[in-house]
């Protein structure tokens, strides 16, 4: 809408009814248009900042707080300001008002166009120095949320919605020479408020940069560039005429003009084409009016065809992550080096793709993707997914269910305001090579709104499909316009029968999948694989990238105590559903971050007879360019050989490599390891490990006496030569494990089923119901005599504490030979109508905590579990106890190590020494289970005192249930016919 169009007289107040007005948008503000900065004519573009037509306001600006709009005075614009805040923030990360994490509920009651009564209000103002130069003034808002009702010089200028939208308002005609005021009213709440319900802290504020354009009266509004595999090369420019001239590096390859009736067209020969994995770019240099405007192009093409996604015309699949903004210190900002940091970081875990999860980033962050090289599928800036509680109130009881997720998607009162932001989307981004495919919001169900704004995307750009994960409609619209299926967090057989269904003939994209909250990534590889077993699979996105979290105060030694939904006060949180990122909100990559790398490598290594492939996952690039390769044969005793290795690996191609000394056979496990590091930068990109040799088991020959047994009434006392063992009768537990008079048990070692649930321990109610984590034995045998050279206990138990039927029983057996080793061997029975997943089953040790020292030959160095090991490999590893803990903001199960076969755990004076022939997982640390599983934060922990020691002859997988599917079978612990053996040995170390 023009300005010329609306009173700017009246007063401040006056004006504030559009934010509960869905049919206005926007007032007074220019036409969207692609995002650029002009230099002034004759200088060379470089960094925005660099050119004299733009001029940064970011800074502090004064400000005042209103907790409620009623209380804003009249005449606002001329408020005393005595209070300030740095512009870009949100406010709430500065004293005012607090933040709240909300993830699906709406913040605010359901009544659109109404808000709140009570909607805070932060009031902004700053000086500009205006010199008539004959140039316009342009102001640029980058992102506000919610709202922003703008005044120059105590006259209304202008109002705009849609948070993350750039907006740019002419101010020119209310500028007068000299000192000008600028004066922003935003709003919490806004009609808006019912199409942003991203699954986020909500915050408020300018939260993105805000700068002056100067900018000649005639001029170009706008240009179009595409530029496709085939070097063909199109730009249409709207306001004027421009003269073009493509660059390779400092190579002219192409030159003409385009004007509003003439698009230029050309075709360039040969051209480089842009990718993730080779992103090139050529310079595009446009001048017009005085202006000179530099573009990054990118020839690529992205399509469907016949059922399969084709970047370039290769089947790329989408290895990706969803992200969101989200910084500890700057809530929704993110500045140029934290978006770099970000993908950097991506890009250093072989991620290729990202979707922007839920709403446009700020313009910056699409070039630096054009720059790096990801794959973006950009979305905009809707999400009602609140609507699913409107609709069914309080009872749930509507047949039609979820489908009420819909109610905006098909109601004409928000028609408009979807439309406008679908617009919005494309009339930013579209110049974007790293925008490969458009995404019309998320979670807000299927209806006419969006079919009309996905025809409207397909309208102004034919050239990018279309995404919207379309499930759930309450008004019948077909949804074939879109490009393709989308879903998430289906599980990989969902996915299959998906592409079954005759009646479908589209790709399948997931969205989102493998929810990354907490102690998760559980189903990396398996995912991975179903995304190349068929072409029709494109891939899919991770959720989510980071944790979100802000500072609650900070521990002593300085470090950021991370508080999450339910530490601000909020009236309704979603608890800690927003830690559920591959990295903390630092940035420090969680475990999964690095399953991810491992399970997106670019070379994927197997063996085949007499010798090894090397597989390239890559579709541009040759390996061999970008990797340097070597291996390491190591058994349990370390490193055998090793060398460096030269091979030729074409895209998607193979080669074989053969490596003599791996054949044959071994004395001991035998490893080999392939490690490709990046040649520019020498940092690790990824391994492949492959078992060669599995050593046979060699029962050691005991030639001691066999111990002696001394029964009582309550316990067997077991003793050879300087080992003494002690088996209370009554508790069905070791109380005594000792070598030369000293024992090294501070408490009875007991059978133990429960872990600290993770986060997508989703049936942790059912374990504390049976008092998993809290039972009693009833012993109904015990038994010790001697066998063959052994003394040997055995005991028959279950496990329950009240209420229900014991949840399991037991079978244990204790064989201690003549030099004092001892092997526990137990089975056991669940109840399988009760417990419907067993976190583990093993036995617990509390040491002296002098015992820190360890060493295990097993899946490390970080932590691993049966589903999630793809990042470790076997190998002999030390460190100290303390070392091993993995700070999940919520304490959950952690740090554990799947397919150990050997574990040293010493005091200095003796080690414990552990084997399990057929591997098993630990845990040593310094917390309880109970400790990990009762705190809410990880700063709230409170040490044992003790070296809690779980050997676990069996713990299940992670997964990702939080917001996916159950744990997989294969990751269970059976619940019937389960038997492992673990034996224990005390040491010497002087
Ligand atoms: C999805 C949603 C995301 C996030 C995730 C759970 O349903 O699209 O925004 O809420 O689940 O963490
Ligand atoms: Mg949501």
């Amino acid at each position: 809408m023009e300005i010329s169009g609306i009173a700017v007289k009246g007063s401040a107040r006056s004006f504030m009814s559009f934010h509960e007005d869905t049919s206005v948008q926007c007032i007074g503000t220019l036409e969207p248009r692609a995002y650029f900065i002009p230099f002034p004519e004759g200088h060379q573009p470089a960094d925005r900042t660099r050119s004299q037509r733009f001029e940064s306001l970011n800074g502090n600006w004064g400000f005042e707080y209103f907790s409620s709009i009623l209380d804003l005075p009249d005449d606002f614009t001329s408020l005393p300001f005595r209070e300030t805040i740095p512009v870009p923030s949100c406010w709430q990360l500065y004293g005012y008002d607090k933040p709240q994490y909300t993830n699906v509920n709406y913040p605010i009651p359901f009544d659109p166009p109404y808000v709140p009564d009570d909607d805070p209000v932060g009031v902004y103002s700053r000086s500009y120095h205006y010199s008539p130069d004959g140039l316009r003034r342009i102001l640029v808002f980058e992102g506000v949320d919610s709202c922003l009702y703008l005044y120059v010089n105590g006259s209304f200028a202008g109002y705009t919605q849609v948070s993350h939208r750039m907006t740019e308002f002419d101010i020119t005609d209310l500028l007068r020479e000299g000192g000008n005021s600028i004066v922003c009213a935003v709003l919490k709440w806004c009609d808006g408020t019912y199409l942003e319900d991203q699954d986020k802290f909500r915050l408020s504020g300018i939260f993105r940069d805000v700068y002056m354009l100067s900018r000649p009266t005639a001029r170009i509004e706008d240009y179009r560039i595409t530029a496709d595999m085939y070097g063909e090369l199109t730009v249409s420019v709207r306001g004027g005429s421009a003269a073009l001239s493509l660059y390779d590096g400092e190579k002219l390859i192409l030159s003409g003009q385009a004007s509003e009736d003439k698009p230029f067209s050309a075709k360039a020969g040969n051209v480089k084409l842009w990718s993730a994995e080779s992103p090139y770019l050529y310079t595009l240099i446009i001048e017009a009016a005085g202006e000179v405007i530099c573009e990054k192009v990118g020839f690529r093409t992205s399509e469907i065809k016949d059922g399969v996604y084709l970047l370039n015309g290769k089947k790329i699949k989408f290895l990706g992550a969803n992200r969101h903004d989200s910084y500890p210190d700057s809530g929704a900002y993110a500045d140029e080096a934290k978006m770099r940091r970000d993908l950097e970081l991506m890009k250093a875990h072989n991620i290729n793709s990202i979707r922007t999860s839920h709403y446009p980033n700020a313009p910056l962050f699409y070039q630096l993707c054009d720059e790096y090289g990801f794959y973006v599928i950009d979305e905009a800036d809707v999400e009602s997914h609140g609507c699913v509680g409107v609709f069914q109130d309080l009872r749930w009881s509507r047949p039609e269910g979820y489908n009420g997720i819909a109610l905006i998607a098909g109601d004409p009162m928000f028609s408009e305001a979807i439309l406008h932001r679908e617009r919005l989307l494309v009339s930013r981004d579209v110049n974007r090579p790293s925008v490969v495919i458009w995404s019309l919001g998320n979670e807000s169900g299927w209806g006419s709104n969006f079919l009309s704004g996905a025809l409207e995307i397909k309208r102004l750009d034919p050239t990018r499909p279309v995404h919207y994960e379309s499930t759930h409609c309450l008004d019948g619209t077909p949804n074939t316009v879109l490009d393709m299926v989308s879903k998430m967090y289906p599980s990989t057989d969902e996915m299959r029968s998906i592409i079954a269904d005759p009646g479908e003939k589209r790709p399948l994209l997931l969205c989102e999948y493998s929810h990354a909250m907490g102690n998760s990534s559980g189903d990396l590889e398996d995912y991975f694989e179903t995304f190349f077993s068929d072409d029709r699979f494109m891939g899919g996105l991770i959720w989510e990238w980071c944790d979100h979290a802000f500072p609650v105060g900070s521990s002593e030694d300085g470090s950021p105590r991370y508080g999450y939904g339910g530490d601000f006060g909020e009236l309704h949180h979603d608890g800690n559903f927003c830690c559920d990122g591959l990295c903390y909100p630092d940035r420090t990559p969680h475990t999964g971050l690095a399953e991810a790398k491992q399970v997106y490598r670019p070379v994927r290594a197997k063996r085949t007879d007499g010798g090894f492939v090397f597989r390239n996952m890559l579709h541009f690039t040759f390996a061999d360019e970008r990797l340097s390769c070597r291996y390491e044969l190591t058994s349990r005793k370390g490193l055998l050989s090793g060398g460096e290795l030269s091979f030729s690996l074409p895209p998607e191609g193979e080669c074989r490599i053969s490596i003599p000394e791996a054949e044959g056979s071994f004395a001991d496990d035998t490893y080999i390891r392939f490690i490709f590091t990046d040649k520019e930068t020498g940092n690790e990109v990824c391994f492949d490990q492959i078992k060669l040799f599995t050593a046979a088991e060699i029962a050691g020959s005991v030639t001691a006496p066999a111990p002696q047994i001394r029964e009582t009434p309550l316990t067997f006392e077991i003793s050879a030569g300087d080992v003494c063992i002690v088996f209370d009768r009554r508790q069905a537990a070791l109380t005594s494990l000792s070598k030369s008079g000293r024992n090294i048990l501070e408490k009875p070692v007991s059978f133990n089923f429960f872990r600290a649930p993770t986060d997508n321990d989703v049936m942790k109610g059912e374990w504390y119901q049976l008092y998993m984590n809290d039972w009693r034995p009833k012993v109904y045998g015990s038994s010790v005599s001697e066998e063959e050279g052994c003394a040997v206990i055995r005991c028959r138990f279950s496990c329950g504490r009240s209420i229900f039927r014991p949840f399991a029983s037991v079978e244990a057996e204790y064989r201690i030979d003549g030099s004092g080793k001892l092997t526990v061997s137990a089975a056991f029975e669940a109840d399988s109508e009760k417990v419907s997943l067993l976190p583990r089953f093993g036995l617990r040790l509390f040491l002296p905590a002098e015992f820190d020292t360890l060493s295990y030959f097993g899946c490390g160095p970080g932590e691993s579990y049966c589903d999630k090991h793809q990042a470790s490999y076997m190998g002999t590893f030390a460190a100290r106890v303390s070392e091993l803990y993995e700070p999940y903001l919520r304490p959950q199960e952690n740090s554990s190590h799947f397919g150990t076969k050997e574990l040293t755990l010493s005091d200095g004076s003796i080690a414990l020494h552990i084997t399990g022939s057929t591997g098993f997982s630990f845990n040593a640390g310094e917390y309880t289970q109970e400790e990990l599983a009762d705190k809410r934060h990880r700063f709230e922990l409170e040490k044992s005192g003790y070296t809690v020691l779980c050997a676990d002859y069996a713990m299940a997988g992670v997964g990702s249930a939080s917001c996916g599917p159950q744990l997989a079978e294969k990751y269970r612990i059976p619940l019937s016919g389960f038997k492992g053996s673990l034996s224990f040995e005390l040491l010497s170390e002087k």
